[in-house]
């Protein structure tokens, strides 16, 4: 298994107390797969992503759990250790992401000193990996020596990408990586993200809030609310035969998914604080299907099929 993640809990200080954005998510990732990540807003996606890269800010934490890639908790990792991994195991394009290239270095020379710091290559050898990065993201490789403001948002992005490719990982995690993109380059930028995670047999998270963009990408969804994942299986499991009243009301904020874009009803109410979270299901004070049980205590993920999993004490409802 490339990615196990088991009972991650990651807390963060705050000035009323400490914010559980993550606690208690367990997934796991076999090589080349594609895992979708979905949820509202503050559910905690970005968190899951910085804490399996281990580069939380710091007044995040990782309270308990582990996070294993090929085996090696990174979770117990100190700085140095998880220096040597990061990137050459783990990478992640960020949300908006483009303006993370320094303005006054030429892009492919930022790519390039990222290859010299982890592959020990010399300075012509790392030009030339950056060349070649380039062409693999669909950039000309003559444009490694023009500087960022050179460059178009999608190029931005591309050249991101190959940043993010650079050491060769593993493991790559795209945290909204198109969303500041207009829609035609998104879908270019999905498409290379696609075609590289095949060719290069890459594990793959994708984050986004846009369901539409899963369909196409993943191999599995996982649905988060409130810290938490409530429902995880494959793209049909998730779209086609959802069982969490959440991910049903979600599925129906996209009513065709696969098809044209209407403006969503949205999911009346708010989700609830994670400093003092309910002792129940985090779903509960919104879910239609809430019973006495469900404010009791906090249903567990319960396998309903070979890959579908749901936390929910109501499923059949
Ligand atoms: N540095 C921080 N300090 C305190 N709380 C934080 C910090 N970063 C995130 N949080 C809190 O953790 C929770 C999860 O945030 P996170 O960024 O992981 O959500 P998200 O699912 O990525 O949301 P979005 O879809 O808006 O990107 C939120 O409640 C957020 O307020
Ligand atoms: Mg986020």
């Amino acid at each position: 298994m490339l990615l196990e993640v088991k009972d991650l809990k990651t807390y963060f200080v705050t000035s009323k107390g400490e914010a559980k954005a993550v606690d208690g998510v367990s997934f796991e990732l076999e090589q080349g797969e594609c895992l979708g990540l979905v949820g509202e807003s503050g559910c905690g996606k970005t968190t899951t992503a910085l804490s399996i890269c281990q580069m939380l800010p710091k007044e995040g934490r990782i309270a308990g759990g582990e996070i294993l890639v090929d085996g090696v908790n990174y979770a117990e990792m100190t700085e140095k250790e998880i220096n040597k991994h990061r990137w050459e195991d783990v990478s992640i394009i960020f949300q908006g992401a483009m303006n993370a290239f320094n303005p006054v270095k030429k892009v492919g020379w930022q790519i390039a000193e990222a290859c010299m710091l982890h592959d020990d290559l010399s300075k012509e050898e790392a030009w030339k990996k950056a060349g070649e990065l380039f062409e693999l993201v669909g950039i000309p490789k003559e444009r490694v020596t023009q500087y960022p403001h050179e460059f178009s948002g999608g190029m931005k992005q591309r050249a991101m990408i190959a940043m993010a490719l650079a050491c060769s990982p593993k493991l790559i995690i795209g945290d909204e990586p198109t969303t500041a993109l207009d829609v035609m380059i998104q879908a270019q930028i999905l498409e290379l993200l696609e075609k590289l995670r095949r060719e290069l047999n890459m594990g793959m998270i994708l984050i986004t809030h846009d369901l539409s963009i899963l369909g196409e990408t993943c191999d599995r969804i996982a649905v988060m609310y409130a810290g938490k994942i409530m429902e995880i299986g494959t793209v049909i499991d998730i779209f086609e035969h959802p069982m969490h009243p959440y991910t049903k009301k979600l599925i129906s904020c996209f009513p065709d998914v696969r098809g044209k874009r209407v403006v969503p009803d949205g999911i009346p109410g708010y989700p609830p604080s994670l400093i003092d979270p309910p002792e129940g299901c985090r779903f509960c004070p919104r879910c239609d299907c809430a019973t006495e049980a469900c404010s009791a205590s906090c249903p567990e993920l319960v396998k309903v099929g070979e890959k579908h999993f749901v936390a929910c004490h109501n499923m059949e409802v």
